[in-house]
């Protein structure tokens, strides 16, 4: 008898890396169900999301069931996590925290022979990036301890770079495509790297979520064909454009220095940012000042007015005065 399915949920799974695991998991054979945060754009796609609306349509022709729901929305979670063997989330490093209450869906369900958290990068616990991360490996790091210490079945799939973050400006800070007349070098360029496109990742995830021998354990992506250094990179890039280009090497320590003033400006916009909401917030709060304090002084005009005192009870109109003081008290209007 043919061996049954796994079920398969992907979280995330209109992001870039999120379909290509729907469609693995698809091609693989396996019931498939992807969680949706807006099931809407389906029936009336603007121009804006009409990729996404696209796509949704696409996964229903490969039979995949799509469900609503989002980290915010815990029943949403609990329902579809109950449908499942599998679990695998694919959400931006930004946002690694935000699986908590997927995790304690998980665990609450009591069904889920597999998770995959969404980390697809380095090891977060090997990894030393001189804070250059915005906490990414940190926060994966927290992930994995929560999944331990409630003792859900995982794997954790360490793939290095994806093929689409780098390479594509040939590891060329604030370019688009790689460079024509001049490269930089970072060290002495022989360090190995590796590549993996984000489909072949996906495919490799689909073949681990039924595989023991990756139970529990981490599952490094490693192709040999992938394995490049810089200068290798280089070499390749040269041949096909056939013409050489200006090296300018990047010594480790000049990088360092680089990497710390980097550090320095980014903490200075962090701090013009916060300092920029701090005083919207006030233009804000002395926006609804005024709106308040004419609607108090009104309250008070009517409330002093023959024609509309004479008909309130004594009573009331005491109420009235003794809000219209504390508000004026307490929002220092007087
Ligand atoms: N190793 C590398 O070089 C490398 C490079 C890039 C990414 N990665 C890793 O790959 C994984 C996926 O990244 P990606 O670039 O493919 O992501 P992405 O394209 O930005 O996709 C994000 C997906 O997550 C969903 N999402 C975003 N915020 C969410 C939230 N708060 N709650 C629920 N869903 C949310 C989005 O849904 P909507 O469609 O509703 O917005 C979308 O489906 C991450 O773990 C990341 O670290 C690795």
């Amino acid at each position: 008898m043919a061996e049954k399915k796994s079920k398969v949920l992907v979280v995330g799974s209109t992001g870039k890396l999120g379909r290509e695991l729907v469609m693995a998991s698809c091609a693989a054979s396996h019931p498939t169900l992807a969680l949706v945060r807006d099931l809407s754009i389906l029936c009336s796609p603007s121009p804006s999301n009409s990729d996404k609306s696209l796509l949704l349509r696409s996964f229903l022709s490969h039979g995949v069931q799509l469900l609503q729901g989002s980290f915010d929305d815990y029943v949403s979670l609990i329902q579809a996590v109950k449908q499942v063997d599998v679990v695998i989330c694919a959400v931006p490093s930004k946002n690694a925290l935000e699986q908590m209450p997927l995790i304690r869906a998980i665990k609450e369900a009591g069904c889920i022979k597999r998770f995959i958290p969404s980390e697809f990068g380095a090891d977060p616990t090997k990894v030393q990036i001189l804070g250059m991360d915005y906490d990414f490996y940190e926060k994966k790091a927290v992930i994995r301890q929560f999944i331990e210490s409630e003792g859900i079945p995982h794997t954790y799939i360490s793939c290095n770079f994806l093929m689409r973050y780098l390479l594509p400006s040939l590891v060329q800070p604030g370019l688009d495509s790689p460079p024509r007349d001049e490269v930089k070098i970072f060290g002495n360029g022989n360090t190995p790297a590796i590549f993996v496109k984000d489909c072949d990742v996906a495919k490799f995830t689909i073949c681990a979520i039924d595989d023991l021998r990756t139970l529990n354990k981490t599952l490094y992506l490693r192709p040999p064909g992938n394995i490049c250094s810089m200068n290798e990179l280089v070499d390749m890039w040269e041949n096909k454009i056939g013409q050489k280009l200006k090296k300018i090497c990047i010594s480790e320590e000049q990088l360092l220095k680089n990497i710390n003033a980097y550090e320095k400006i980014e903490k200075m916009v962090q701090e013009s940012e916060r300092y920029e909401a701090e005083v919207e917030e006030l233009n804000k709060k002395g926006e609804a000042k005024n709106v308040l304090e004419n609607y108090v002084y009104n309250m008070r005009n009517t409330i002093k007015d023959d024609k509309t005192s004479s008909k309130i009870a004594d009573a009331d109109k005491k109420k009235v005065e003794y809000v219209i003081d504390q508000a004026m008290i307490s929002n220092q209007l007087a």
